[in-house]
């Protein structure tokens, strides 16, 4: 899909602290607007790939968030269940290099109708460099910046095949100097995102929606402000119109 200014931000809602028939039932409530739901690890090991196709069979948008990392074979056979399944983007981990990214996207040419978006996970924010460079260190004898890293992968990740990445909201000035928004761009996916005013819960650096649409966010990733609101419809009324909806 093409990405411009002009064209909205999508409004990704992360469906974290739900069991399945919770989820399930609390979305209907938002039947009304243009989502997508993120299915992340914890919620898919309680409702596993039924879950998946029930949320597709209600005609859900899925964002299956599993971040795959294994030897290319694998990544590419799992990415083209998570096709099959009609999800509509996956994440996997740029680390898994060249390779694993490639086979993935050559798996899913035979199946171009069904073709999700694949978006790339480069740094897990949860490391400071302090912590990314002991896995350096380990690998390569030599401590790196997490950041270097993120700016490293990032510029491959097009090359290789991914659609898109996951990136902070931090990194979309770099991510968009390097890739702009335009109709082939690079699709960005950004969490860490908090209305004007809202409980930052565990998150330390956040934008607002509006902010990440105007630093070039293609979707936005909102979880607890929305799913423990007390009143859901309300922020996703208001996100979608920051958004460009
Ligand atoms: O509830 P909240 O809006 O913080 O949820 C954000 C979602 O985005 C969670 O599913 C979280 O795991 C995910 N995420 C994140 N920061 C990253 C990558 C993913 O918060 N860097």
């Amino acid at each position: 899909m093409n990405h411009t200014r002009s064209v909205p931000t999508d409004l990704i809602v992360a469906l974290d602290q739900f069991r399945p028939e919770q989820a399930l039932e609390w979305i209907e409530g938002l039947r009304d607007y243009p989502l997508i739901y993120k299915v992340g690890f914890e919620l898919f090991m309680a409702g596993g790939p039924e879950l998946v196709r029930e949320l597709v069979h209600r005609k859900k948008r899925v964002f299956l968030d599993l971040k795959f990392y294994d030897i290319p074979t694998t990544v590419a056979k799992a990415a083209r269940q998570a096709a099959m399944m009609h999800v509509e983007m996956f994440t996997l981990h740029l680390s898994g290099g060249r390779a694993m990214v490639k086979a993935v996207a050559q798996e899913l040419q035979d199946i171009p109708a069904l073709r999700p978006k694949v978006l790339g996970v480069t740094v897990l924010t949860s490391f400071d460099d302090v912590r990314w460079a002991e896995v350096t260190r380990a690998l390569t004898g030599h401590a790196v910046d997490a950041s270097q890293s993120v700016e490293g992968l990032i510029e491959h990740s097009p090359s290789w095949g991914a659609d898109g990445i996951v990136c902070s909201a931090m990194e979309l000035k770099m991510l968009r100097a390097k890739y702009p928004l335009g109709p082939e761009g690079v699709y960005a996916v950004v969490p860490g995102i908090r209305p004007e005013g809202a409980d930052l819960d565990d998150q330390a650096r956040v934008m607002t929606p509006a902010q990440a649409r105007n630093a070039g966010a293609s979707a936005i990733v909102m979880g607890r402000p929305i799913t423990q609101a007390s009143n859901p419809s309300a922020v996703v009324v208001r996100a979608l119109k920051d958004l460009g909806h």
